[in-house]
């Protein structure tokens, strides 16, 4: 048998968000992918994302009409298209030029909100202006507050529904393969400026028309003169706050008269301060694996979260999703929401605009399919007795295995499941 992959540039022919990736590491030259890709240190909790998925399992009802199948859901009180959005990334421009307008139009169109990265590389008022749809502004606080008043004011100026306020980098993550490939801070070495010759289609939409992408909403910190993503990274570096705490996030609620969600909390304890100081909403994040390596997934927090919070606050996760069966695992266990950061990023490295359109649609009929093959036909009525962790004892006493008739899930892992769905 001989797999094989498409190996063209024409995203209509991707079927999944990894022939997306394959096509992004095929344009897009290796220092802008090692910055999507990588993640701290030893990786462990980047690979642990996505291995959770695998010690998930979904148990079918059938017989049910599922002939109509919806995907819509409510998020804070408005309609959205399907159960994922678009999370915060920054520098999409060096993906593709404008990369945060294409994101955002992408997502526009396909009814979902777009939240909007403090170090993107274009003005927060220009992806409003442009792209439309559901907008929502991440922050970072840096030290300086008149700043970050500043840029508040801006965004409930320009119609941002949402402030998503990230609470899990006071201090920098240690991406050691990222600063590999840089001779000293922001100049690359000569492998890596080779390898930029190399793209073409990359260098003649990013860097021969354009140059250096420039951080739009961050200007007021920086010298003149510095905003190009190469002058600015340093200085902003110098201004992380790694005394960000619980009295900040009052202050943001004093000031904030919208939806305040707080993303990077890993902990029930954390989640109901959120709730406590105002929060309308988390995102249970580990930052893709680019922060404290060995740090739990924010599925395996989930149940314990939901449990606590579901109904006090709009409880949404990221990291590592890739298929729309990973969304739908957390959808059962009691998210409202999962942000994508990775899997748009692939479809904006593929093709700009119609790359990260492919990547939302492949999303959403993967979840179409999944939910049907469920026995649901909408994400309101999935049932959460439909999952169980892949763990010891796992489908004994379930309606699949009760009868040894259930399919084979492999060896039994040696993992202590989950104590919510212990069997
Ligand atoms: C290239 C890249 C840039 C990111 N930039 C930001 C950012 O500016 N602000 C932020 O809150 N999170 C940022 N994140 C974290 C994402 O919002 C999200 O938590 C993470 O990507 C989820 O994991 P996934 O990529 O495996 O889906 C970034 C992640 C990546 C991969």
């Amino acid at each position: 048998m001989k797999r094989r992959r498409y190996q063209g540039s024409d995203v209509a022919r991707a079927l999944t968000i990894e022939d997306l990736r394959q096509m992004a590491h095929r344009r897009v030259p290796n220092f802008a992918l090692e910055y999507v890709e990588g993640g701290a240190e030893e990786e462990i909790t980047l690979h642990r994302n996505r291995s959770v998925f695998d010690d998930i399992a979904l148990v079918p009802r059938t017989l049910v009409d599922v002939s109509e199948r919806r995907l819509g859901i409510e998020l804070f009180g408005r309609p959205s298209a399907l159960p994922f959005l678009i999370g915060p990334t920054g520098f999409n421009g060096f993906l593709t030029h404008e990369g945060d307008v294409r994101l955002a139009q992408a997502a526009a169109k396909a009814g979902i909100p777009f939240t909007l990265s403090t170090v993107s590389t274009a003005a927060l008022e220009d992806v409003a202006q442009r792209a439309g749809g559901r907008l929502w502004m991440q922050l970072y606080l840096y030290r300086n507050r008149e700043w970050a008043r500043t840029l508040i004011e801006r965004a409930e100026r320009a119609g941002y529904e949402a402030l998503v306020l990230t609470v899990d980098i006071a201090v920098y993550g240690n991406r050691e393969w990222d600063v590999r490939n840089f001779a000293k801070p922001m100049q690359l070495d000569l492998r890596n400026k080779l390898d930029v010759l190399m793209h073409p289609r990359w260098l003649f939409d990013v860097m021969i028309p354009h140059g250096t992408p420039h951080l739009a909403n961050v200007s007021g910190l920086l010298p003149p003169g510095k905003t190009s993503t190469r002058g600015a990274s340093p200085v902003l570096g110098r201004l992380h706050n790694a005394s960000l705490n619980w009295e900040d996030v009052a202050w943001l609620r004093d000031i904030w008269p919208r939806t305040l969600i707080i993303k990077g909390v890993n902990s029930v304890a954390d989640a109901t301060l959120a709730a406590q100081y105002g929060a309308d909403g988390v995102v249970l994040s580990n930052h893709g694996g680019r922060q404290l390596d060995g740090a739990i997934s924010p599925m395996e927090v989930l149940p314990e979260v939901a449990a606590a919070l579901k109904g006090k606050l709009t409880i949404m996760l990221d990291g590592g999703f890739r298929r729309g069966s990973d969304i739908v695992k957390a959808l059962l266990l009691g998210a409202n929401a999962v942000l994508l950061g990775r899997a748009a990023l692939y479809g904006l490295g593929a093709g700009g605009g119609p790359g990260a359109a492919r990547a939302i649609d492949i999303l959403a009929s993967e979840i179409d399919r999944v939910i049907g093959l469920l026995g649901t036909d909408c994400i309101a009525g999935l049932d959460p007795t439909c999952i169980r962790w892949r763990a010891q004892g796992l489908l004994h006493g379930s309606n699949v295995g009760e009868e040894g008739h259930g399919p084979h899930l492999g060896p039994e892992p040696m993992r202590t499941p989950h104590p919510e769905y212990r069997e």
